[in-house]
């Protein structure tokens, strides 16, 4: 199975607004199997098909300390969101080392179908709150780092397109050997 390419800030097709998942398909269970191994192989807790280039309405997840515990999320909707708001240093796989505080409620409630087209609904708080929260985001176009203030934002753009730049050029050196 493939590893995906993961999308990296500032990336404009980071801010596509993906498509609900309309086919349940072999494709659509290949598509989850690379997502989650190239999520696993990141390492990370979540990730949106956006940030892959696809979009589509799809999420994996896995925020257990194991990791062996694979959530699919296809065409999400919060149903409910509590009142209270908890904040926590988000990380995003599309953001590589930047991590900084965001505010957003608690515990959430979420339908979504499976990889079958089955529908559910999960109670969330914790991490896993966090996380859905997240990456449902992404499905939006919406990045973590929107939340934070401009002067921070232009801060991570900047030193991303410089190791972006570093990285292009030593890339360079070793093909010119
Ligand atoms: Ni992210």
């Amino acid at each position: 199975m493939p590893l995906l390419n993961i999308l990296r800030y500032p990336d404009p097709r980071l801010h596509k607004v993906a498509k609900p998942v309309t086919v349940f398909d072999a494709r659509l269970k290949q598509l989850v199997r690379d997502m989650a191994e190239t999520m696993y192989e990141a390492p990370g807790v979540g990730l949106a098909a956006s940030q892959v280039d696809v979009h589509e309405q799809l999420l994996v997840i896995d925020t257990s300390d194991a990791q062996d515990q694979l959530q699919v999320f296809i065409n999400p909707e919060i149903i409910w969101a509590s009142a209270e708001k908890k904040v926590y240093d988000e990380g995003c796989l599309s953001v590589p080392g930047v991590y900084d505080d965001v505010e957003r409620p608690a515990q959430v409630h979420v339908r979504a179908l499976d990889v079958d087209g089955k529908e559910f609904t999960v109670e969330a708080d914790g991490l896993l709150a966090v996380c859905i929260q997240h990456e449902m985001d992404h499905l939006k176009g919406k990045i973590f780092v929107e939340y934070l203030s401009p002067l921070k934002r232009n801060r991570i753009k900047a030193k991303i397109i410089k190791e972006e730049r570093e990285h292009q050029r030593d890339k360079g050196k070793l093909a010119a050997r």
